[in-house]
């Protein structure tokens, strides 16, 4: 089966970067069609660059990447036809209102008329945009145009489609609905790319997730792969007093409020949830979150790359 988006040992130095410092380097993934998959990492991990790179709108500096099969820089056009793109930064054009907007993007990507209102209609509906609709796009809030901007590209008819941050700014409901317009999209069996920093998110609509750190592929699999990796798959949360120096032989030990939080592999956090109970002590416990993942991997690889003090640095005087 073609895969939806292939990078080869995928690499990026901006021309502009002062330090010559990689924004993706040597990267490689391999993205399976009709999924949501997540990518995520730091600020400046490089997902950007990686998004606008397999949208054709940077040229990587080497390496190559793929979109269903297409070369993305040989064969632009071919890719430009399928893919759709929330950027990170952008905001429709000013001076139509809504359901211009969306009405005009989906007509300039080659729908017919009576189709391209349908699907209008349907878009500005799911993404509670209608009452919105005759408003010129000028005079909406951010978080509005942010939906309106999914709304574009969700409605569209493109076979792979990237979502950067696409719920940033957005409020708890609106979230929601671009959640569940992005659950619509793939059941259609079309292709999301989807960058987020809120985990939960990312856990609940991915398929497959990437972790990137510096511009290099740091995890990736499913969510209970990336769990899989980490070295204490488990999290058990104890209230109530307990002796500190017993709970250490557990795991890793954070005190919280009101009590613990103890990351231990799965015959430790069992162990520790029996004798807590019979204690007396309150306590839950279930595996890692996306989000522990992440600080723990990340965390690593951010102690491993500090640099040592070579004593080059001006001493500080106390
Ligand atoms: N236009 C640019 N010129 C020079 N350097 C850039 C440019 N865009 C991004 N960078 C640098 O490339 C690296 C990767 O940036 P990128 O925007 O891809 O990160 P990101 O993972 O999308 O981060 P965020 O989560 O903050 O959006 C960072 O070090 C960033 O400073
Ligand atoms: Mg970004």
């Amino acid at each position: 089966m073609t895969s939806a988006i292939r990078a080869d040992h995928l690499s990026k130095v901006y021309p502009t970067s002062s330090s010559g410092a990689r924004a993706l380097d040597e990267l490689s993934i391999d993205i399976p069609p009709g999924r949501v998959y997540g990518l995520i990492g730091r600020n400046g991990a490089g997902k950007t660059t990686f998004v606008r790179i397999a949208a054709t709108q940077l040229a990587p500096t080497s390496g190559r990447v793929e979109v269903l099969g297409h070369d993305v820089m040989t064969e632009e056009r071919d890719v430009r036809l399928r893919i759709a793109c929330v950027p990170q930064e952008s905001r429709p054009l000013y001076f139509l209102n809504t359901e211009e907007v969306v009405y005009l993007y989906l007509k300039l990507r080659g729908l017919d008329p009576p189709e391209a209102r349908r699907r209008t209609r349907d878009a500005l509906d799911e993404l509670s945009l209608t009452e919105y609709r005759r408003r010129s796009v000028a005079r909406l809030s951010g978080g509005l145009r942010r939906r309106v901007l999914c709304a574009m590209v969700l409605a569209s008819d493109a076979e792979v489609l990237f979502l950067d941050e696409p719920t940033t700014g957005l409020d708890p409901i609106a979230r929601r609905q671009v959640w569940e317009a992005i659950r619509r999209t793939s059941r259609e069996h079309r292709t999301i790319l989807l960058t987020t920093h809120y985990l939960d998110e990312a856990e609940s609509l991915s398929t497959r997730l990437a972790l990137i750190e510096r511009g290099r592929l740091m995890l990736e699999g499913t969510p209970e792969d990336l769990r899989g990796r980490v070295r204490y798959p488990y999290r058990v949360t104890v209230l109530g007093s307990y002796p500190r120096d017993e709970l250490d032989s557990y795991g890793r030990v954070s005190p919280i409020e009101g009590g613990y939080l103890v990351f231990a592999r799965e015959r430790e956090a069992r162990e520790l949830a029996r004798r807590a109970l019979e204690r007396g002590n309150r306590l839950s416990m279930g595996p890692v979150s996306l989000e522990d993942v992440f600080l723990e991997v990340v965390g690593r690889s951010i102690e491993e790359e500090a640099p040592k003090d070579d004593g080059e640095e001006e001493a500080v005087e106390a």
